[in-house]
């Protein structure tokens, strides 16, 4: 799924939405600032981002039940700053679906229908087609309170799509549900997006939904974008500390570049461990230049024995506590120096498959660290 910006000039290849410069202050509070954002059509798209970093602003101003302070939002190729919700075809799906409760499931339904030019047989059969999709088809007659939680979301996601929206708008629509149902409910969500191929918005603090969903994440902190792209590329590449450590568990390491070894470069730590790391278009930092490594938890590996490897890196470690979390395990090490070295007490955590040989508390381990799997930052001061 391409993420690039499409070309709006003819109208012919319109992205879905398209937002510019957009910034949305509240007061002299700042909630959403300068942001770009491009929904290509049919485009699964993830908003992304801890508790207050503007998410349902950002989702509010595209619905149109809040308008930006400064900036241009577009939904196909059209501006729609100057647009009532009501005419912007948008399907919206919220945290609580707030469906009627003493009406049938058919006219919870049907009412987004209510105020449009659609004749009742036309009605009718939106409503079937939109209960089918949500595998909902026996439904209506029920009424919301004899459903269940996810059987009423369903119905909200109907609702929001008999309408036939340019773009689904969703502000977190699965997390009133329980573990169980969640995941099911991803699975349809995104069945039921690919079949009707709309655009949609999706909004989480939820990591792994946000990774298993979406044609393009969009991680946002403090009412920044910090990184757009792919959710594999957002997650083997972070672009900044806070994306590597919000997505995933990470290890960030202040050091210095100390030059290169076969084709790896070599970054020593300033807690004096030498490790090598990719180049990947990240080639030519110069000897002595400050950098953040970004090792994963899931990519440092434990081992039992020294068993060093071309383009490896070792590091001696003591375990200190180990939390069980069903398929793997999450150790708290630290790492210990061979006779004087210095690369020692460095915290660090590793996350391993509990199939690995389950090192208990207190034993000494080697951590390997593939070159292929260090990230390599800047030495900013975003961490
Ligand atoms: N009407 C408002 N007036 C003042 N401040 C607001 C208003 N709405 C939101 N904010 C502030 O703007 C910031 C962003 O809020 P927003 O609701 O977009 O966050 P979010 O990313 O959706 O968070 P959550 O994950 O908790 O839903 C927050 O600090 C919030 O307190
Ligand atoms: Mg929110």
């Amino acid at each position: 799924m391409s993420t690039a910006p499409q070309s709006t000039s003819q109208g012919t290849t319109a992205n879905a939405v398209e937002l510019h410069a957009v910034e949305k202050r509240f007061a002299d509070f700042v909630a959403v600032r300068k942001t770009d954002l491009t929904v290509p059509e049919g485009a699964f798209v993830t908003l992304l981002g801890p508790s207050g970093c503007g998410k349902t602003t950002t989702l509010r101003m595209i619905a149109g039940l809040l308008s930006p302070s400064e900036g241009d939002i577009r939904i196909k190729g059209r501006s729609v700053t100057e647009v009532p919700i009501h005419k912007r075809n948008l399907g919206l799906v919220f945290q609580n679906y707030a469906l009627f409760p003493h009406k049938s499931v058919f006219d919870n339904v049907a009412f987004g229908l209510k105020y449009r030019d659609v004749s009742r047989d036309e009605v009718k059969t939106r409503v079937k087609d939109a209960l089918r999709l949500v595998q909902l088809p026996h439904a209506e007659d029920r009424r919301p309170n004899q459903l269940s939680g996810g059987q009423q979301q369903r119905i909200a996601l109907a609702r929001a799509i008999v309408i036939q929206p340019d773009v689904l708008l969703l502000d977190e629509p699965l997390s009133a549900l329980d573990a169980n149902l969640r995941e099911e409910m991803r699975v349809e969500l995104k069945r039921i997006q690919r079949e009707l191929g709309i655009a949609t918005v999706f909004v989480t603090h939820d990591q792994s939904e946000a990774l298993a969903m979406s044609d393009t994440l969009v991680v946002m902190n403090a009412g920044w974008v910090e990184q757009v792209g792919p959710p594999e590329q957002v997650y083997n590449e972070p672009a900044s500390a806070f994306v590597a450590d919000f997505l995933g568990h990470s290890n960030i390491l202040p050091g210095r570049v100390a030059g290169e070894e076969g084709g790896f470069v070599k970054v020593v730590t300033d807690a004096g461990a030498t490790i090598l790391c990719h180049t990947r278009d990240r080639a030519g930092r110069p000897e002595g230049e400050r950098v953040r490594l970004v090792l994963r938890a899931e990519r440092l590996l434990l081992a039992e024995r020294h068993d060093p490897a071309p383009g490896t890196s070792l590091m001696r470690a003591r375990v200190r506590t180990v939390d069980y979390l069903g398929q793997s395990a999450r150790y708290f090490l630290t790492t210990i120096g061979e006779a004087g070295d210095p690369g020692a007490d460095v915290d660090l955590q590793a996350i391993n498959p509990i199939d690995r040989v389950p090192f208990p508390e207190g034993a000494e381990v080697w951590i390997r660290v593939r070159g292929d799997d260090c990230v390599l930052l800047d030495g900013g001061a975003d961490a």
